[in-house]
């Protein structure tokens, strides 16, 4: 695989990535052309920002204020938290990754921490968890490691649900662009493994490393990834129509931030695009609290549409697929 990366930064001047309001979609007129715009927007872009969505903002700031309030303890007391080996999810505190790995791109380690929860944990009674064999039970089910800064527990799992629920309604609209059945994505993604993730990016350093961003170059592995935007710029998207340059994702704080992952391509038959995207660090540090919905393991995932010329088709178990892309994430270069 061969990817050519962009080198240079550009403004959004022709809305690349929209801004679409979600109010009124309790009427089905305005219900068909909210689907339309959002639709249109993965079709060119793979990104939009949504506003008047349902995910609480004052949760994602609870939850900003206790993850920088564990990000800034000792890297000791941190490493307490990390994952388990065992571990497919990766799920607790990690620092040491590199997302571009995950599309076949060598560069350094990212500047970027990280925390990660999970809902395969019996603990928390979220999933039935009983269809899974033993194999994807020994790699996806553990505890998380959850910090005991104050509000951090209460905030991870109530963003959580919010933010599922939000995507899952975003994806019925999109069955309805799609014309599929309006419940084809609950159904795809029951049981989902839904990952949530804390990114703590630094502060841009005064001489960075050679090769190291605070986000590699990627794309999102899963079916939708939701953010709530905190008004910090940093993401930046491909643009397919001037491939030389980086357009950054419109700053609107508390704007849901929406892209597709490589498996939405994959279900509509190569109509949604899953844009090639990367954080670059700016003045100040900041958190983003990305959630992945992801199917359960043992759930193939093939197009639902007739494929494209020229689209990947190949069905894939998510489990498998999903290991062997995390596994990539991780791995050292000279292994
Ligand atoms: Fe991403």
């Amino acid at each position: 695989m061969t990817i050519t990366l962009p080198d240079t930064d550009a403004v959004d001047e022709h809305g690349y990535v929209p801004v679409v309001s979600l109010a009124g979609l309790d009427d089905p007129d305005q219900r068909v052309r909210i689907a339309g715009e959002l639709g249109a927007a993965l079709r060119r872009s793979g990104f939009y920002v949504a506003v008047d969505h349902t995910v609480p903002v004052p949760v994602f700031d609870r939850l900003t204020t206790a993850a920088l309030e564990f990000f800034h303890r000792p890297e000791e007391e941190k490493a307490r938290y990390g994952p388990s080996p065992a571990d497919a999810t990766r799920r607790g505190f990690t620092s040491r990754y590199r997302a571009a790995s995950g599309i076949g791109v060598v560069t350094d380690e990212d500047a970027a921490e990280a925390w990660a929860l999970n809902p395969y944990d019996e603990s928390l009674g979220w999933r039935d968890l009983d269809a899974l064999g033993p194999t994807y039970r020994a790699a996806f089910v553990h505890p998380n490691r959850i910090p005991d800064t104050p509000g951090f527990r209460e905030s991870a799992l109530t963003y959580f649900a919010a933010m599922e629920s939000q995507i899952l309604t975003l994806l019925a609209l999109h069955a309805l662009d799609l014309g599929l059945a309006p419940d084809h994505f609950t159904r795809l993604c029951a049981g989902a493994m839904t990952n949530l993730v804390v990114n703590h990016y630094p502060p841009k350093r005064a001489e960075p490393l050679p090769g190291q961003s605070c986000l590699g170059p990627h794309t999102d592995l899963g079916i939708m990834t939701g953010l709530l935007h905190s008004g910090q710029p940093g993401l930046q998207v491909v643009d397919r129509e001037n491939p030389g340059a980086w357009i950054p994702v419109p700053p609107v704080p508390g704007g849901l931030v929406v892209n597709a992952g490589d498996l939405l391509v994959l279900v509509s038959g190569g109509r949604y695009r899953s844009a090639l995207h990367r954080v670059v660090c700016g003045a100040e540090e900041r958190l983003s609290v990305p959630v992945f919905v992801q199917p359960a393991p043992q759930t193939t995932v093939a197009p639902a549409l007739p494929p494209l010329p020229g689209t990947d088709a190949a069905p894939v178990e998510f489990g498998a697929y999903f290991a062997d892309r995390i596994g990539m994430m991780y791995a050292d270069p000279e292994d």
